[in-house]
């Protein structure tokens, strides 16, 4: 689904140049659950946006199904992202006027349905990431967790082909995170998700198949490709 090919993003700092992800070889599969961490300023949060089309790579590839994004155009590249992609942040970001359920509803922007389908699509997600009983609250009053449960379902809301997560247990305490991931793990397998998860948290590597690390922009290990990876064990 995903090959990395020397993938490399520089940025200028004043005078100098730093390099946020530094000559990333990667091959990531489809319906495979991979946990990315590292200190930091490691460049965690810079490959999630080379990898869902935020942003572009200065050098190297970006393969996404054999389609290179950095030679999209800046139209190709939001219709993509649009459709393929889809968030989950730290901060939750949803809609404050929006109850729990027009916000999923909001994440089906990108398909074309009737509204009444619509409507019932985003119930039946809520549902499934145990809020079936809050759609009516706005986000003000749901918890943190069910915040991030609600960007969840969101996110998830227009079948993407990718989940992207930054550091979505950052703002959870322990136990909390542990049932988001949990819940984005069960995801990842029930529907043979692609999950790309960054992450201070040490748990993480419990529900992710593949854990990889970067440091200084570089990948460390060899944990470049799923070695004993078989899309039968995503069903
Ligand atoms: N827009 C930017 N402009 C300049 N430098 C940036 C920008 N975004 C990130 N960086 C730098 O790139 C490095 C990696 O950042 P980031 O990807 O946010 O790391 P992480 O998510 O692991 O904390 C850091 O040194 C950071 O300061
Ligand atoms: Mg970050």
């Amino acid at each position: 689904m995903y090959e990395l090919r020397e993938a490399t993003r520089l940025y200028r700092q004043g005078p100098s140049v730093i390099a946020a992800v530094d000559h990333v070889d990667l091959s990531i599969h489809q319906g495979e659950f991979v946990a990315v961490t590292g200190p930091s300023g490691s460049g965690k949060s810079t490959l999630l946006s080379l990898l869902g089309g935020l942003d572009r790579t200065s050098s190297g590839q970006v393969l996404f199904d054999a389609l290179d994004l950095a030679r999209l155009s800046d139209r190709e590249l939001t219709d993509l992202r649009r459709h393929a992609f889809g968030f989950i942040f730290q901060q939750f970001n949803l809609i404050p006027t929006l109850t729990a359920l027009e916000n999923v509803e909001a994440g089906m922007a990108p398909i074309r349905m009737k509204s009444r389908s619509r409507r019932d699509a985003a119930r039946q997600l809520l549902d499934e990431v145990g809020l079936g009983s809050r759609t009516r609250h706005l986000p003000s009053q749901l918890s943190g967790g069910e915040q991030q449960r609600v960007a969840i379902a969101r996110a998830l809301a227009k079948n993407p082909s990718v989940l992207l997560a930054d550091e979505p247990t950052g703002n959870l305490d322990s136990r909390i995170g542990a049932e988001i991931l949990e819940l984005i793990a069960l995801f990842s397998e029930r529907r043979g998700q692609t999950v790309v998860l960054v992450t201070h948290d040490r748990e993480a590597s419990r529900y992710a198949r593949r854990t990889i690390r970067l440091r200084d922009g570089r990948l460390l290990d060899r944990a470049r490709v799923a070695p004993d990876f078989s899309p039968a064990l995503a069903l």
